[in-house]
């Protein structure tokens, strides 16, 4: 088999209904179906590149080595590439992001996603789209649903051989925006694999389950009949209650700050304005703003004004995890 070097670029997501806690955590088979929309503006660029004279992997993220447990996880996956293409090899692996890391933007998602699209076509590999979401998600549960394109369903299955996502709709389906407004650059103390672990000890975790398939139906019909008054509430409560499940785990995991709260508010103060705007929130005190396009410069204007915003970006729905160049030797 042919191996060599290549670049790939995937989007972040944001999701709708969410993926907190699992069913089987090696595999990172989730407890419940999740629906996402790729982010068009926040991405992940990597390159990998096979090479027999390296005796360990190199492993630079947005120009620094990586140390630690990120490092190990990225060699792990590299791993998992290599017993499939049945090869050795060690590779150096140069990744960058459009946006901060850590910060509640799912780096992870476009990361291991970008990863497993560069890394397998450059160890000679051309996986279909459901093993690639297959592949991405043992990286990052959420990097499964960074594969497909536009709007996406990842369906948990009951195994790790039957848990992919799919694309419900292309990108063009909606004119749907995340206006992403960041609070803190810092990045968050406790990272989404140990918040999915302590779920199951969150007294509500049955009672999110339980109420899941009503959401996740509603949530889909709003996205394919593009009925953001039905969509709205439902990813407001999803959030809230990924937020309940976190702090009501022992031990608590708290990602609110001040800052967060204030542009929640806003968002109910804009809506009872006449605006058509709802937030959701991933695992750390970034706050999205779901509008349709029309009103987006208006609500990133008005999210600046406030003064804990440090930035925002607004993202129109993104595409399928792409490969930008392979050279095989
Ligand atoms: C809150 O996919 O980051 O963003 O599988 O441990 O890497 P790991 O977790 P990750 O969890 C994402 C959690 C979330 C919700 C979501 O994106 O569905």
């Amino acid at each position: 088999m042919q191996i060599g070097k290549a670049t790939s670029c995937a989007n972040a997501n944001i999701a709708f209904i969410k993926y907190w806690g699992n069913r089987d955590a090696v595999h990172r088979v989730p407890l419940n179906d999740s629906i996402s929309m790729n982010l068009d503006r926040a991405t992940t660029t990597t390159t990998v590149e096979f090479d027999a004279r390296l005796n360990q992997d190199q492993i630079v993220i947005g120009g620094a080595e990586a140390q630690g447990a990120s490092r190990d996880r990225v060699i792990a996956h590299l791993d998992r590439v290599r017993a499939l293409a049945h090869i050795e090899t060690k590779a150096r692996v140069e990744s960058r992001n459009s946006f901060p890391i850590g910060v509640g933007i799912a780096s992870s998602a476009s990361g291991f996603a970008a990863l497993s699209l560069a890394a397998t076509r450059a160890a000679g590999l051309e996986l279909s789209e459901r093993d690639l979401s297959m592949l991405a998600r043992r990286g990052s549960g959420s990097a499964c649903r960074s594969i497909p394109a536009g709007f996406v369903e990842w369906i948990a299955g009951s195994s790790s051989a039957d848990s992919y996502a799919i694309s419900i709709a292309p990108p063009t389906h909606w004119d749907l925006s995340d206006v992403i407004a960041i609070v803190s650059a810092e990045e968050k103390q406790v990272g989404s694999t140990a918040g999915h672990a302590a779920a199951t000890t969150s007294p509500f975790l049955a009672t999110r389950v339980g109420a899941l398939p009503g959401r996740f139906h509603r949530v889909r019909r709003a996205v394919l009949t593009k009925d953001l008054a039905l969509l709205g509430p439902a990813l407001e409560e999803d959030a809230l209650e990924l937020h309940l499940i976190a702090m009501t785990s022992h031990p608590p995991i708290f990602y609110w700050t001040p800052g967060m709260v204030r542009v929640i508010q806003s968002t109910y103060r804009w809506r009872a304005d006449g605006l058509s705007v709802y937030f959701t929130l991933d695992a750390g005190p970034t706050v999205h703003l779901i509008c349709e396009s029309k009103d987006a410069n208006q609500i990133a204007a008005q999210a600046q004004k406030i003064p804990d915003v440090q930035q925002v970006i607004v993202n129109a729905p993104g595409g399928a995890a792409r490969l930008i160049e392979e050279y095989l030797f």
